[in-house]
């Protein structure tokens, strides 16, 4: 057994990153790296050491990993480094209930990078304070999963255009205060990456950067516990290469995972992110958090491993470009995806829980598992905080947990075919429109596609599919966190299949709602008598009256039980203000008796008609009704 071998002490790897560098001891970038050494070097060295503390070359490694870093320190441009020292004295800053985050994709919302500049303006008007941009990187021309296969982590798909325009819409963006999020694809990288190439070729430098077997006896083993995630693409994790032997690929076959039990692919991706970093990204989405590190005879998801590689990035991060924060993507059981989330590892999430949870009850009227999920999931460590979506890019899978739903005597295997075929319009009566994905008949499992507007009865024009739209999105604007706009939604923009005509997407029913951008319901989002006008005029409405309302910053929420099964009900508190949030999930009137109300005022404001409202004798709540109610 190798010894693990004893931490080269900081002042001596100061000096030797000073000495390697030629770095003055009075440089400013040495001087803010030095003391952000002197915090975070700890937590570095204990997460590094416990992976590959065991590798003789360990401590070369580290001191490599560091003066590089202190190298991507010293590129990183003035204005990132004033923003690094301004976020650092308010870690807080993304608490605000202004923030306000917008998602899409480069190509299918503008053309390229520099129409998209153009659209700032709009973002503006919006209110947007948060732009996640789909992978804008070099991939695969055909098969590339929207860009998710990266090929190079420096160079951009030149049809959208270049890295220097890429770092010119950070500036632009930064300057009208709103921050570029991208992605850090870090658990693979596409079958055309210099390293796979490298790698299938034989190269000895490379041979360890990914999971190569000879044969099917080791894919065997680990298949047996394995979850299959694209079962479409291919059975089980492994791919077959055209010389015979398995690669690990958890996603599409075209899709290499890394073998981060590697140093050398630890400190490979290190470099990236970093050159990410510099580019002015200040949310930076991890991909696929869950499947970084594979163990024979566990699920390979969600290992201790996994998090230990995010926070050692993290820590990293803290020492070179402390005005990136982690956005964890785990789409996972919720007990798990909390798990991400701390100060030390990704400091906001996906809140894939709510979202599946709004579906539900919009399925089925009755919020008892979102108003569980609510009370006892929902509350975070005050430095971190939840992205709240309706719905994202990808599928919408039902990862609540069986034990909560078994507390209500729902079975969870039932209840989400069940969901399914309520989404899919196989369920009679179903105001909604949606598609499979991934549907796995050996399984049963099964997730989900749509536009919000399609999935909330729009495209059969149902009478309420505006007023269910906006009751999500005000859930999702109340309960505490950065909510999400997938962008499109906002207009009420439809499914589209045009996806069913393009090679490289048609066996990817994602697609559906990935449309492209569309002028004509841009050009009615003030017409208050077209659904997209009803949709954004609501929306902006909602987020504006937000905006000037303290007590929904943060992420601290209080439930309010209801005694009327299809009414949410929470408290969100400010020193200076409590608002009671209640939604009405069904598309009849519901009422609530004056016994709910009984600790309250006898009358309210309501903040989003600006009416007050009479609590004294209860409240009937109108179809798919929701209140802000100031009751301090
Ligand atoms: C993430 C992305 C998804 C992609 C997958 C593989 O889950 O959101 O779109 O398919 O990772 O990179
Ligand atoms: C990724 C994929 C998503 C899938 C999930 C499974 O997030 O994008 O489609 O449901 O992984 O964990």
């Amino acid at each position: 057994m190798l010894q693990t071998i004893a931490p080269a002490s900081l002042a001596l790897i100061k000096s030797q990153i000073r000495a390697r560098t030629h770095a003055l001891p009075d440089d400013p970038v040495w001087r803010a790296f030095d003391r952000r050494l002197d915090t975070h070097y700890g937590n570095l060295e204990k997460e590094l050491s416990s992976l590959y503390g065991e590798d003789p070359r360990f401590n070369d490694f580290l001191l490599d990993l560091l003066t590089e870093a202190f190298v991507y320190a010293l590129q990183r441009p003035t204005d990132l480094h004033a923003l690094d020292a301004a976020r650092e004295s308010d870690p807080r800053w993304f608490q605000s209930q202004k923030m306000l985050g917008g998602v899409c994709y480069v190509d299918l919302y503008a053309g390229n990078l520099q129409a998209l500049k153009a659209r700032i303006p709009y973002f503006k008007e919006l209110g947007l304070t948060y732009l996640h941009l789909m992978p804008p990187f070099k991939c695969p021309e055909v098969h590339n999963d929207g860009g998710y296969a990266v090929s190079s982590y420096r160079e951009t798909n030149p049809a959208i255009g270049s890295i220097d325009d890429l770092r010119d819409l950070a500036l632009a963006l930064r300057r009208e205060g709103i921050s570029l999020v991208l992605d850090f694809i870090f658990n693979h990288t596409s079958d055309e990456h210099d390293w796979a190439k490298a790698c299938l070729a034989g190269n000895p430098q490379y041979q360890d950067f990914y999971y190569i077997f000879p044969d099917r006896t080791m894919p065997d083993a680990y298949d047996k516990t394995l979850r299959e995630i694209f079962p479409d693409a291919h059975p089980g994790g492994f791919s077959q290469l055209p010389d015979g032997r398995w690669i690990w690929t958890t996603f599409n076959s075209f899709q290499l995972d890394l073998n981060y039990s590697n140093p050398a692919v630890f400190k490979a991706m290190a470099g990236e992110m970093l050159e990410i970093a510099n580019l002015g990204v200040e949310f930076l989405r991890m991909d696929a958090v869950a499947f970084v590190w594979k163990r024979l005879g566990t699920s390979c998801e969600n290992l201790p491993e996994a998090h230990t590689v995010i926070r050692a990035f993290s820590a990293l991060v803290r020492i070179a470009a402390p005005a990136m924060l982690f956005k964890s993507e785990a789409i996972v059981h919720p007990d798990d995806v909390v798990k991400y989330i701390s100060p030390e590892e990704c400091q906001i999430s996906y809140n894939p829980l709510q979202m599946a949870l709004l579906w539900n009850t919009l399925a089925t009227r009755e919020v008892n598992l979102l108003q569980q999920a609510l009370e006892e999931r929902h509350n975070l460590h005050p430095d971190t905080a939840w992205v709240n979506y309706v719905r994202s890019h990808d599928d919408i899978g039902w990862t609540f947990a069986d034990e909560d739903a078994i507390r209500f005597d729902v079975n969870g295997f039932d209840h989400r075919q069940f969901l399914n075929r309520f989404f899919v319009n196989r369920f009679e009566g179903s105001f909604a429109r949606g598609v499979p994905f991934q549907d796995n008949p050996q399984t049963g499992d099964c997730r989900l596609c749509g536009t919000t507007a399609s999935l909330c009865g729009l495209e059969q024009n149902d009478p309420y599919a505006s007023q269910r739209i906006l009751l999500l999105y005000s859930v999702i604007l109340s309960s505490g966190g950065i909510p999400l706009i997938y962008l499109g939604d906002e207009v009420a923009t439809l499914n589209d299949h045009s996806y069913l005509d393009e090679e490289g997407k048609r066996a990817d029913s994602r697609w559906v709602h990935r449309p492209h951008y569309q002028e004509a319901l841009y050009r009615s989002r003030n017409n208050p008598f077209s659904p997209s006008g009803k949709v954004f005029m609501g929306l902006t409405h909602l987020i504006q009256q937000r905006a000037r309302c303290e007590a929904f910053a943060g992420g601290h929420l209080i439930g309010f039980r209801t005694d009327n099964p299809s009414v949410l009900g929470y408290q969100r508190n400010s020193a200076a203000q409590k608002v009671l949030v209640l939604a009405n999930f069904s598309e009849f009137p519901q009422h609530c008796t004056s016994q709910v109300f009984q600790a309250l005022p006898e009358t309210a404001l309501d903040l989003i008609s600006d009416r007050t409202l009479r609590l004294k004798g209860g409240l009937t709540l109108a179809p798919y009704a929701m209140l802000w109610l100031s009751v301090s």
